[in-house]
């Protein structure tokens, strides 16, 4: 499997637990399932930008074109991170809402642009051996077994 392949299947994920996540937040207003839900997401969009940061972005940081781009994509990063962090330490429900839906956002334009914009570079810049190498790393990290 190639590297950017594994990396839309895992937003394909993740789009699902935002929309569930803000589900929750308008309707059911339970803090405790709230949590849970955004605990889940926070581990493995952390793991996924790990990976997106020690495997992709440094095989990209030689493009000329994309050194302004990785820059604020590990920027986005830090700012998803910490907006879950929020959530999680909201101390009421209205202070969870007001942060899930800012952080919803922000990971959501944060994947569109990885989707339409970094990824379609990737795929353009990186020889498919490369790309296939990374996809090799990327289910080693995952421990998934790809053949
Ligand atoms: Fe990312
Ligand atoms: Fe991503």
């Amino acid at each position: 499997m190639k590297l950017i392949d594994a990396l839309l299947g895992e937003h394909g994920a993740f789009h699902s637990l935002l929309d569930s996540i803000e589900q929750m937040a308008s309707t059911s207003g339970d803090i405790a399932q709230i949590d849970t839900a955004t605990a889940v997401l926070a581990t493995e969009v952390n793991t996924h930008a790990a990976l997106e940061e020690e495997l992709l972005f440094p095989a990209l940081e030689s493009h000329p074109k994309t050194k302004k781009l990785l820059a604020e994509m590990v920027a986005e990063h830090e700012e998803i991170q910490s907006g879950l962090e929020r959530i999680e330490n909201a101390r009421d429900i209205s202070e969870a809402v007001e942060e899930i839906q800012k952080t919803m956002a922000t990971a959501r334009r944060h994947f569109h642009r990885e989707e339409t914009v970094l990824y379609v570079l990737a795929q353009e810049v990186l020889s498919d051996e490369t790309q296939t190498q990374l996809g090799e790393a990327w289910a080693a990290a995952r421990t998934v077994k790809i053949r």
